[in-house]
C-alpha cells in the first residue's frame, strides 16, 4: 500500500470530499458497522428513516455500538430510539448529534465529555454519501443531483460492489487523463477526438473514437463525456441508442486502500418498466466489465509516483495537480485549480475537419 505522503499529495493524508459509504438497500433497521479513512463507525438509521454517521465506540467504556447481538439492549430491540443510538454495553444513549442524552441507571446529567463524532450523510440515487473533511468544515461543493435516478424513463441501476483495491486512489484517478490506456485496454480505435477540461472541483474527459466490437468500421462514434465531482465520484455519460448514466465511485479504507464501487442507468426515452430491467442489467454488464480491464492493471501494478511521460501521454501531471486540492487546507484548494484549470486537447479531428472546410 503506497500512502498519501509517498505519493507527496499534501498535508491531510484522506481527501476532502463527498465519498460514498455503503449501499443503501442494504441498510434496514440493524445498525451497521463501517470502516472508512482508517475510522471505525457505525451507520444506522433513525425511526424517521434517515441515516447517521457516528464513531463507532462508546466514550463510557469502549463498546462497539454497532457490533452486538446478544446484549439484551439488542434483543430487546432498544437500540434504536428515535434518531437515537443506545450502546449495547451499559445502555448509553446518543443523539444524531453525537451527545449522550440518557443514561438508564444515572441520576447524573450526561457528562458534556459523553459525546462522540458524527458525520453528514445524505441518501440519494441509492446510495449513502459521506462528507468527509480533516478540517471539520462543511460541505465546499454540493453532492451531485444523480437527476436521471428520479427520472421515471431511466432504469435505476444496482451497485457492484467491487471489494477492496489495495491501491491509493490517485491510480484510479489518473484514469482521467490517460489517452494511451484506450486503445491497448479498452479496444477502442479511430480516436475522434479527447480531450480533459480542469474546471475548479470538477475535472473532464471528453472522449470519442470507434471500437473493435461495439462499432462497425466507419459507423459513427462512441461518445462519452466522463467527470469527477470532487476526488472520488466519477459519472459518464453515453450517447447511444439507449444513452446511459455511469457511476464509479471509491473510498478509502486505510491510506493506500480503497473501496471501488460501479452502477449505471439507461435512459429507454419513455416510461421505463419491469419488462426493460433485463436490458440495462445486460448493459450494466457490459459496463463493468469494461471498468474490470482498468482494475486488472490496477490489480497487479505498483504505485506510480512519478510518470514518465511522453508525448502523447495526457495530461497527467495536470490531473495530479488538480487532485493535490483536495488533500490540502481549502485555503489552498483556489491556487491548485488555478494552475490547471482550462482545455487540454490530445486529439480533435473534429476540428481539423472544420478547419479543412
Ligand atoms: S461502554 Fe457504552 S454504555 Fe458503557
Ligand atoms: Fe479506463
Amino acid at each position: 500500500m503506497a500512502t498519501t505522503a509517498e505519493y507527496r499529495l499534501g498535508e491531510n493524508t484522506f481527501a476532502r470530499g463527498w465519498h460514498m459509504i455503503a449501499d443503501a438497500s442494504a441498510l434496514g433497521k440493524t445498525p451497521m458497522p463501517v470502516r472508512f479513512f482508517a475510522r471505525d463507525m457505525v451507520l444506522y438509521r433513525g425511526e424517521s428513516g434517515t441515516p447517521h454517521l457516528v464513531d463507532a465506540y462508546c466514550p463510557h467504556m469502549g463498546a462497539h455500538l454497532g457490533r452486538n447481538e446478544t446484549s439484551y439492549i439488542v434483543r430487546d430491540n432498544e437500540r434504536i430510539q428515535g434518531e437515537s443510538i443506545r450502546c449495547p454495553f451499559h445502555g448509553w444513549r446518543f443523539g444524531p448529534d453525537g451527545r449522550c442524552n440518557h443514561i438508564p441507571y444515572s441520576d447524573q446529567k450526561p457528562p458534556s465529555a459523553a459525546k462522540i463524532e458524527t458525520w453528514q450523510v445524505v441518501e440519494r440515487a441509492g446510495i449513502i454519501w459521506m462528507w468527509h473533511d480533516a478540517e471539520g468544515n462543511e460541505p465546499d461543493y454540493e453532492l451531485p443531483a444523480f437527476e436521471a435516478w428520479d427520472n421515471p424513463n431511466w432504469v435505476r441501476w444496482v451497485i457492484d460492489d467491487l471489494g477492496e483495491l489495495p491501491q491509493h486512489p490517485i491510480e484510479v484517478v489518473d484514469n482521467m487523463t490517460d489517452f494511451a490506456h484506450f486503445v491497448p485496454i479498452h479496444g477502442s480505435r479511430d480516436i475522434e477526438y479527447f480531450y480533459n477540461e480542469f474546471d475548479d472541483h470538477v475535472q473532464w474527459q471528453m472522449f470519442g473514437a470507434g471500437h473493435r466490437t461495439l462499432v462497425q468500421e466507419g459507423e459513427g462514434l462512441l461518445e462519452l463525456d466522463t467527470w469527477y465531482t470532487g476526488p472520488a465520484i466519477l459519472q459518464s455519460s453515453m450517447r447511444g441508442t439507449f444513452p446511459t448514466h455511469m457511476l464509479i465511485t471509491h473510498t478509502p479504507i486505510e491510506d493506500g486502500k480503497i473501496q471501488v464501487w460501479h452502477a449505471l442507468m439507461v435512459d429507454m426515452g419513455r416510461k421505463a418498466t419491469e419488462e426493460d430491467v433485463p436490458m440495462a442489467r445486460a448493459y450494466q454488464q457490459a459496463s463493468v466489465e469494461a471498468f474490470a480491464q482498468d482494475f486488472e492493471i490496477w490489480t497487479h501494478k505498483k504505485p506510480c509516483f512519478a510518470p514518465l511521460m511522453v508525448r502523447g501521454d495526457g495530461p497527467t501531471d495536470k490531473c495530479r495537480i488538480w487532485y493535490k486540492q483536495f488533500y490540502n487546507p481549502l485555503a489552498q484548494a483556489g491556487d491548485f485549480q488555478k494552475r490547471v484549470n482550462g482545455r487540454h486537447t490530445l486529439v480533435d479531428l473534429r476540428d481539423a475537419a472544420k478547419a479543412v472546410a
